[in-house]
C-alpha cells in the first residue's frame, strides 16, 4: 500500500517571512522583530484556542497576533496598515525548492495532501497563487474539525481524508510541534530543517526523517510498504 504524504502550508510550503518586506514598508526596522513576535504569538493563539475549545478562523489569530506584536515593540499601526499586511500574508510565495519536491513525489505516484490550520479558502488561494494546487490530492484544514494543531482531533482528520493507516501517512514540516503532535498521533514524519541552526524539541521523540530541502525528498520517503 503507497504511503500518503501530508504537507504543513505555513513555513513549509509558503514562506511567510516572505511578509517582512511589507512589515518594513509599514513599520521601519522594528519590522524584523515584529515580524518574529507575529508568527510566535499567532501561533500561541491557536494552541491557546485549541485548548480551550474556542477555534476562530486562524486568520483570526494571525490579525490579533500583529496587533499584539505591535503594541510589544510600541509600533503605533493603523487598520489601513493591518489590512496591507493581511493581504501581504494572503498572497505569500512558496519556498523555490517547492515545485520540484511535489512534482518528483507525484511522478512515483504517491498522493498528496495540503494539511494546515490555514482555512481552506486561504489554502486554496495560496496553491493556486503558486501554481502548485493541482499536485495535491486535497486541502485538509482544521476547520473541519473545529481546533487547531497538535491537537491529536487535526490529525485523525487528516489520517480519515488520506484514507489509509495513520502509519501510512508521513507528515512533512517545518514546525517541531506539528511532528510532535503527528507522531504522537501515530502518523510518521519529515522534519524540514530548512534553517541548520533550528534545534528540535527535547522531548525524546525525533522525526522518522530529516530533510534540509525539499529537491531531494522523492529519495528520503519511502514510497509504501
Ligand atoms: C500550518 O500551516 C501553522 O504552519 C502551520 O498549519
Amino acid at each position: 500500500m503507497n504511503n500518503a504524504v501530508a504537507f504543513d502550508i505555513y513555513g513549509t510550503l509558503i514562506d511567510t517571512q516572505a511578509v517582512l518586506a511589507r512589515l518594513t514598508e509599514l513599520l521601519g526596522d522594528k519590522a524584523p522583530a515584529v515580524s518574529r513576535l507575529w508568527r510566535q504569538k499567532q501561533l500561541e493563539y491557536s494552541f491557546r484556542r485549541g485548548l480551550m475549545r474556542d477555534y476562530c478562523d486562524f486568520s483570526v489569530c494571525t490579525r490579533q497576533a500583529l496587533v499584539f506584536a505591535c503594541r510589544e515593540h510600541a509600533v503605533t499601526i493603523s487598520e489601513e496598515a493591518i489590512e496591507l499586511a493581511m493581504q501581504a500574508y494572503a498572497d505569500l510565495d512558496a519556498f523555490p525548492d517547492v515545485l520540484t519536491g511535489l512534482h518528483a513525489l507525484r511522478s512515483r505516484g504517491t498522493r498528496l495532501y495540503a494539511f494546515s490550520n490555514g482555512s481552506r479558502e486561504a489554502v486554496e488561494r495560496l496553491l493556486k497563487r503558486a501554481a502548485i494546487r493541482d499536485c495535491f490530492e486535497a486541502v485538509v484544514s482544521v476547520e473541519d474539525v473545529h481546533s487547531f494543531k497538535p491537537d491529536p482531533q487535526v490529525y485523525a482528520h487528516l489520517v480519515r481524508s488520506c484514507d489509509v493507516p495513520a502509519a501510512q501517512v508521513y507528515l512533512v514540516s517545518a514546525n517541531p510541534f506539528d511532528i510532535l503532535g503527528a507522531a504522537h498521533a501515530g502518523l510518521r514524519t519529515a522534519w524540514l530543517r530548512r534553517d541548520p541552526g533550528t534545534p528540535f524539541d527535547p522531548w525524546g521523540v525525533e522525526p522518522n526523517v530529516t530533510l534540509e530541502s525539499l529537491r531531494d525528498i522523492a529519495h528520503r520517503l519511502p514510497a509504501g510498504d
